[in-house]
């Protein structure tokens, strides 16, 4: 088995000519991780409601796709892959990160809500793994990283909320483990990245608050927040061939939040 040249490692982390689905590109952490891979030399399709956010970005890249979906429909999500597939060719990397969190304490939230977010955060993420998949499978490759979140390793208690953001996240890492297992002798790797508190707009109205942000930064080991750019190389690492040997895995990027 020959090794790759050491001095080429750098370049296991290009995503030239990839055509990579991005979901919840219309703000937060997926308008990032679509820059990011579209500076690597991907392809993007961006997915989201919000179609003037999403035609705004892509605007400003030259390779880029926007594609208004509702990811709890499954017409929509079907519609997604589809044009993806006719628009680029194929999928290589779907990059499932639209979730949702529901703003109102455990007690009061009604089963509409925990079945929303359920519908956006695990089912989504499911089905369009499956359809994004079935080409994936068909060729022999691709990735699907899953954005789950340190909250699908420890309860939310110190900072309460819904239980349903925590009860979703925690099904994402296991179904990264299911699906990454699977699929991984058929040439189909799936991982998740679960981050810390970063700015976006889930975060925004919490990390802005100043009692909110004095706990957070006493609570977490970095003793702030995540800044924007701290997960793009984890987000490029494993949607890239430089994580070519990881197969269901979660990485943690939390400032040490679940380390403690
Ligand atoms: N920021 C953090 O601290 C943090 C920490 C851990 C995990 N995460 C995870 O990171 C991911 C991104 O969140 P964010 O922090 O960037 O929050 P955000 O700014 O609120 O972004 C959420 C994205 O999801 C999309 N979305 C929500 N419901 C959707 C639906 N039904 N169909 C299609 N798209 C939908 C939104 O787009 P539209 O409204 O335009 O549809 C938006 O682009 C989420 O999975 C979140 O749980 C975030």
């Amino acid at each position: 088995m020959t090794a790759t040249p050491a001095g080429t490692a750098v370049d296991m982390f290009r995503m030239d000519g990839r055509a990579c689905i991005v979901t919840g590109a219309s703000s937060g952490l997926g308008a990032r991780f679509a820059e990011v891979l579209h500076a690597a030399g991907a392809i993007v399709v961006l997915a989201a409601r919000r179609r003037e956010r999403l035609d705004d970005l892509a605007s400003r890249l030259d390779r880029a796709v926007a594609v208004e979906c509702d990811v709890a429909s499954e017409a929509d999500r079907a519609r997604l892959v589809a044009t993806a597939e006719r628009e680029c060719g194929r999928v290589d990397v779907l990059v499932n990160n639209a979730g949702v969190s529901q703003m109102v304490r455990m007690e009061r939230e009604s089963l509409e809500q925990w079945e929303e977010t359920f519908a956006v955060n695990v089912t989504a993420v499911h089905r369009l793994a499956l359809l994004a998949g079935a080409g994936m499978l068909e060729r022999g490759s691709g990735v699907v990283v899953n954005v789950a979140s340190m909250y699908g390793f420890v309860a939310r208690w110190d900072i309460p909320g819904a239980a349903s953001y925590a009860a979703t996240k925690a099904a994402v890492v296991n179904l990264t483990r299911e699906l990454g297992a699977q699929w991984a002798r058929r040439g189909v790797r799936v991982n998740g990245l679960a981050p810390g508190y970063f700015p976006s707009e889930m975060t925004g109205d919490g990390l802005d608050d100043s009692r909110f942000r004095d706990r957070l930064d006493r609570r977490c080991p970095a003793g702030r927040p995540g800044r924007p750019h701290e997960l793009d190389g984890a987000l490029l690492f494993l949607a890239s061939d430089a994580s070519s040997y990881m197969v269901g895995q979660t990485i943690v990027v939390d400032g040490g939040w679940t380390a403690v």
